[in-house]
């Protein structure tokens, strides 16, 4: 039976390869929504399979098959849908298997480690949608009460024209953690440090805000841990097609962790979004109306904009510490999209757009200069090796 006859009707039939931290988050989500059913575990490390397998059996599900491999998993398993929650590095390879495969796949951020193969996933992804199969990448913050709100003005032209914007990511990784996972730290199958692994999804936030972006001016610096080849700590200036600048600060140096903030300010409003939830909110009425020659001085109107957009959320199953209210939000959508056979929510084109920014910053930081991303989209840089710190601090100290 093909992906799309199975899908018809029935519950679709989830593998989740990488049984790891986020794996175990994916299964939760899974288990939220009856139109997901998990049927396979796949994991080079068969105990990390058994234990998720386990967790599942236990939370009242039918205990899946487990697997070493996507390939045995398509041979001994119903599968409809593949989860890839495995090590960043490993994301195209294995999205491409799977859409090889007929299947539907969502990708954990980020889409890879690099764009070196970002031309070959764009094309499966095209091809695959013609046929009817979904290709998603996870962005599970778009899917915020907060984060929609603020596009939704943003869609209205409720904050006039977007001026400039602040996305800071201020949080802590011990040690302990680099040390957690031979892959945690390392360029190869990481990517990068405080930007792409914790700050891929402000980034993706930003753009999604502001729009196309051009160029990125960065510094990056390793100043709070050891044994590890990326940054934790980087800053940056964005420059946007529509003009607009944006201060980018991601950290996991930052004991004991702060929030994750992002400004996005306009001529007519601007909101702030800190740690998920709308802190502050101001956007002209319909009629383009609150104006005052000196401005507000604060003054929101964040009350209307967060209320009522999951009416079928109950305040219970939101506490965000036991339930990933996020992925639930984006597999909503991603079973819609498979369901009515339009694009989903999150495209891999949005992921390459961010990997390539997140790339681009990287680059910028390696050579001491400013990056345009057309420039890196268009392979320019793709020999480049990347490293912590760049040249800034002899250039300074020249
Ligand atoms: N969306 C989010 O908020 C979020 C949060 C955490 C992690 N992530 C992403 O999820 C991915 C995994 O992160 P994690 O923290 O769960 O890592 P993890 O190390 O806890 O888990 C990864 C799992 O993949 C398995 N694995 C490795 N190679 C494999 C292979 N070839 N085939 C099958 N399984 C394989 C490992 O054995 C491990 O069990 C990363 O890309 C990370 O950036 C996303």
């Amino acid at each position: 039976m093909s992906t799309s006859e199975n899908t018809a009707s029935a519950a679709l039939n989830v593998a989740i390869a990488g049984c790891g931290v986020i794996g175990r988050t994916h299964a939760a989500s899974v288990l939220e929504l009856p139109e997901l059913h998990v049927t396979a575990l796949v994991d080079e490390i068969p105990e990390a399979a058994e234990s998720l397998a386990q967790w599942i059996e236990e939370n009242g599900a039918d205990r899946p098959a487990q697997f070493r491999t996507l390939s045995e998993a398509f041979a001994g398993a119903a599968v409809d849908v593949v989860i890839i929650a495995t090590p960043s590095g490993l994301h195209i390879q294995q999205a491409l298997e799977v859409l090889d495969a007929g299947k539907h796949v969502v990708i954990e951020k980020p889409l890879d480690v690099n764009l070196n193969r970002a031309d070959e996933i764009l094309a499966a992804a095209k091809a695959a949608a013609a046929k009817g199969q979904v290709a998603s990448v996870i962005s599970q913050h778009r899917f915020d009460p907060a984060s929609l709100a603020v596009d939704e003005a943003k869609r209205q032209g409720r904050f006039g024209r977007l001026t400039s914007a602040i996305a800071s990511v201020s949080w802590w990784r011990s040690q302990g953690y680099y040390d957690s996972g031979a892959w945690r730290g390392t360029w190869a199958m990481d990517g990068g440090g405080a930007v792409m692994n914790q700050g891929v999804h402000t980034v993706d936030l930003l753009l999604w805000f502001l729009g196309r972006p051009v160029e990125i001016s960065a510094k990056t610096a390793l100043l709070a841990h050891e044994g590890v080849e990326v940054e934790d700590t980087a800053v940056a200036t964005v420059t946007f097609e529509s003009g607009a600048l944006a201060v980018l600060h991601a950290t996991t140096a930052a004991y004991p962790g702060l929030t994750v903030r992002l400004q996005v300010m306009g001529s007519k409003g601007s909101a702030v979004i800190d740690n998920d939830k709308l802190e502050y909110f101001h956007a002209a009425d319909a009629a383009g109306g609150t104006e005052s020659a000196m401005g507000l001085m604060g003054g929101g109107n964040q009350a209307e904009a967060e209320l009522a957009r999951f009416p079928e959320e109950s305040p219970t199953t939101l506490d965000p510490t036991v339930y990933p209210a996020g992925h639930v939000r984006q597999y909503r959508d991603i079973v819609d999209a498979i369901r009515s056979g339009r694009p989903a929510g999150v495209t891999v084109q949005d992921a390459v757009t961010a990997l390539a920014t997140v790339r681009a910053l990287y680059v910028s930081a390696t050579l001491g200069k400013p990056v345009l991303i057309d420039d890196v989209l268009a392979g320019k840089y793709n020999d480049v090796q990347v490293r912590t710190g760049g040249n800034h601090l002899e250039q300074v100290t020249a």
